[in-house]
């Protein structure tokens, strides 16, 4: 089903073709593999999101991880995550890179602010991050990240291939 130029749906019929051959697929019992002398799978990160070239995806890789293994010290994602432990009405997400990454200007703000985790959470944390050296040192790296993801981003802005209409006398 196509609508407005989507592919937003597909039916199977359940009349199967009984003439057409079945393929056995047997599993090869390989859980890795090597893809042009790359170990697969592997931890991308921001490898697919971005362009090939962009020459900052290297500093948002280690920026996020740098960040994000912080937050988990400090519970942020127990509860930015699908499962919303929290119990929240409205919740940003900071589990995958993609996320952190939307989300990378609010982070900085909740941490100035000092309002996460919030008061009378559902996991009984104290309210916020009650040492300022564990707090800078997150915000210091929350500014971090916020930088390459801008950088990155700004690259991929900035080298956008430009969709080239076929001219129409050709
Ligand atoms: C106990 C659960 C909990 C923890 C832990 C927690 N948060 Fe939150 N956070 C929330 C809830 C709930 C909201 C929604 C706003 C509100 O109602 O206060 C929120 C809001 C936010 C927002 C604003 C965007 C949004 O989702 O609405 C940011 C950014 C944020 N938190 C960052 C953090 C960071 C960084 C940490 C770790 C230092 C953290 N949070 C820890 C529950 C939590």
């Amino acid at each position: 089903m196509i609508q407005d130029g989507q592919v937003v749906g597909a039916l199977r019929s359940s009349d199967q073709d009984t003439t057409r051959p079945k393929v056995a697929h047997g599993w090869d019992g390989l859980w890795q593999w090597e893809q042009n002398g790359v170990q697969m799978p592997y931890v991308s990160i921001y490898d697919y999101l971005l362009s090939r070239g962009n020459p900052y995806t290297a500093q948002l890789d280690d920026t996020y991880r740098a960040l994000e293994a912080r937050m988990r010290q400090n519970n942020c994602q127990a509860c930015h995550a699908p499962d919303n432990q929290g119990n929240s009405a409205q919740l940003e997400f900071f589990v995958y890179p993609n996320q952190a990454l939307a989300g990378r200007h609010d982070i900085i703000t909740q941490l100035n602010k000092n309002q996460m985790p919030p008061k009378n959470n559902t996991l009984n944390l104290p309210a916020g991050i009650s040492d300022p050296t564990e707090r800078d040192l997150l915000i210091k790296l929350a500014r971090e990240f916020e930088t390459a993801g801008d950088k990155a981003l700004t690259w991929e802005g900035d080298n956008k291939t430009q969709f080239q209409y076929p001219d129409p006398q050709m």
